[in-house]
């Protein structure tokens, strides 16, 4: 089966899984179009990809949920919109960190959640990219982000721990880690047998917190590199 739990020893194949995602999904960008680039390291394949492609004559514009992303993007010569700019995001393209056969995801594992599900919710379509170890049978297993403004940190922590999780703040650099909106993250362990969709949103709803990294039924497709070559996948039951 191709959904399964996390983990096995593909280590050495995930790369080239992750390369071939990021090329199949490079074939849905199209002359003309605004393209949403994602964040993380599959991501970066996409945009290196996509790069390559804007050298070979294929102009389209990009619009970066993250500093690296932007970095990157700039780098290869793709054209860039701010958000202000930009008008229809015509296609969305991104990694995550779990999913399952419902096509609900976890992400924000490199902190761009908030961006990134801005960017999701108002792209026309959305192609999340991934090796095959990110296929879950069940959601959880990788820790939940959660993005809080600084001041209400502390509050949503011990909130979340009253619900039986455990909250610790992310770090890096041996100080709190900032993300590219000035917010904290809160990578949150659930107890096994958690429903993530309804812990999500009870979180969610706590002032102080930003967005998590629960991105229900956003994508349109996903392709997911896998031992036996690049697997496409319609999400029939896509919300937005
Ligand atoms: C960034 O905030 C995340 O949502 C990434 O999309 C996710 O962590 C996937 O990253 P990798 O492609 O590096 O696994």
């Amino acid at each position: 089966t191709l959904f399964r739990s996390r983990g096995g020893k593909m280590d050495h194949k995930k790369e080239q899984q992750k390369q071939q995602a990021a090329r199949a999904a490079a074939d849905y960008i199209k002359e003309g179009m605004t393209i949403g680039l994602g964040s993380g390291t599959t991501s970066r394949y996409l945009i290196r990809e996509a790069g390559k492609r804007y050298g070979q004559g294929l102009h389209f514009y990009g619009i970066a949920t993250s500093r690296d992303s932007e970095q990157l993007a700039a780098s290869l010569g793709i054209p860039l919109l701010e958000p202000e700019q930009a008008g229809k995001i015509h296609l969305a393209i991104d990694g995550v960190d779990e999913i399952d056969r419902e096509f609900r995801a976890v992400k924000g594992g490199g902190g761009a959640l908030l961006r990134e599900k801005i960017i999701a919710s108002w792209a026309e379509e959305v192609i999340w990219i991934m090796d095959e170890s990110k296929l879950v049978e069940r959601l959880g297993a990788f820790p939940f982000p959660v993005e809080t403004v600084p001041f209400g940190m502390p509050f949503v922590k011990r909130r979340i721990a009253d619900m039986g999780a455990v909250p610790a703040l992310r770090m890096g650099d041996g100080k709190s880690y900032l993300t590219d909106s000035g917010n904290f993250i809160l990578d949150v362990q659930f107890a096994e047998n958690t429903d993530i969709s309804q812990a999500a949103e009870q979180i969610r709803n706590m002032p102080g917190v930003v967005e998590t990294g629960y991105f229900g039924q956003m994508c349109s497709r996903i392709a997911a590199g896998t031992s036996s070559g690049v697997k496409v996948m319609e999400n029939p039951h896509r919300a937005v």
